[in-house]
């Protein structure tokens, strides 16, 4: 969905006019807003959450760089802070809300769902731990998430997957008409840093400096890690938010039964995900596609792999950050 100019407001269009521009991906442009790109129909809901969004001390925010599998861990979070309320084993009769919707539904970005087009999201039905979720980086956030004693959750991926996921994913959202962008194109256009939400590396530097100061108000996780070992790290995230499974849950199995809910398997097969699409528009199944890690090696050369290898450790591993 492209944002009718009637959805702009005057103070948006002003500053999309003042701030530098870039051929987009998917749109026609990225603008450079407080350090980092967005197309105009973000910008609209990055200003209007930041104007308008209230945190509470008890809210959790899954924060994340696209392509980072955003979609596992908004299902992980939404199952295991509601795991009291269902049944979380994936053969079960009854019903979790995840066999009905898209993780998306159930965990909504602020910028880009709930304050997209300007609009003034009623929250009053969301019950406390409110789930919400954001691609922002530290700095654009809104002012009541940096204050309040709300807990985030840091998700990235290595930048060479990151990249070719979210050119799969940035090709399929494009209209049929204009055709795809090359691989070789939008690569120099990740390295430059031209990409939704780029910096790429400016994103991941600023949350995992801040989860070193804060290490109490942010958990850095990345997409690796979890893969490797997600049972400890599904138990890592349910501490640090103050949900820890008891020794009962733990007898019970109930950190397999989540990890099975959501994995890419079990999601990936619900007919809600191959055949819906989020309010916004995308199809659900655009968010699963292969979900391992290294896929890059079939799309990236030995140059690319370079490339990215060297801005990574200039950028990153004098901060101890590597991937
Ligand atoms: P690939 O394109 O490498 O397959 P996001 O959710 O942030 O948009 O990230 C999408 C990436 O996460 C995609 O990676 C997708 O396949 C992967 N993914 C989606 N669901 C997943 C799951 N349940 N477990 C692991 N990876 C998943």
């Amino acid at each position: 969905k492209y944002l009718q100019e009637d959805d702009i407001t005057q103070e948006c269009r002003e500053l999309l006019s003042s701030l530098p521009k870039e051929k987009g991906w998917v749109a026609s442009h990225l603008y450079q807003y407080q350090g980092f790109w967005h197309p105009s129909r973000q910008l609209q809901g990055v200003l209007s959450c930041q104007q308008g969004f209230q945190a509470q001390d008890t809210d959790i925010h899954l924060v994340t760089t696209p392509k980072s599998g955003t979609t596992w861990l908004k299902a992980i979070l939404f199952a295991l802070v509601n795991r009291a309320q269902y049944p979380n084993d994936i053969t079960s009769q009854q019903q979790h809300p995840l066999h009905a919707n898209n993780p998306h539904d159930l965990v909504p970005f602020l910028e880009l769902k709930l304050y997209a087009d300007n609009h003034v999201p009623d929250l009053t039905s969301f019950t406390s731990p409110r789930l919400f979720s954001t691609h922002l980086p530290p700095l654009s956030l809104p002012e009541s998430i940096k204050c309040s004693a709300c807990k985030l959750v840091y998700l990235c991926r290595n930048p060479k997957d990151t990249f070719v996921s979210l050119w799969h994913f940035t090709n399929k959202l494009r209209p049929k008409d204009i055709g795809t962008n090359s691989l070789e194109d939008t690569f120099d256009r990740f390295c430059r840093g031209v990409s939704l939400y780029g910096p790429f590396w400016d994103h991941v530097l600023g949350y995992w400096k801040e989860s070193l100061e804060n290490p109490g108000k942010i958990l850095f996780l990345k997409y690796e890690e979890m893969k490797e070992k997600p049972d400890e790290h599904l138990r890592r995230i349910a501490q640090f938010l103050g949900y820890p499974f008891s020794p009962e849950e733990e007898k019970l199995g109930l950190v397999d039964e989540i990890l099975g809910l959501c994995s890419f398997d079990t999601l990936s097969k619900l007919e809600v995900n191959k055949s819906g699409k989020l309010l916004s528009g995308e199809e659900n199944k655009t968010f699963f596609r292969r979900g391992e890690v290294g896929d890059w090696k079939n799309f990236l050369s030995a140059e690319m792999e370079d490339r990215l290898d060297q801005i990574s450790e200039q950028k990153l591993h004098k901060f101890g950050l590597k991937f």
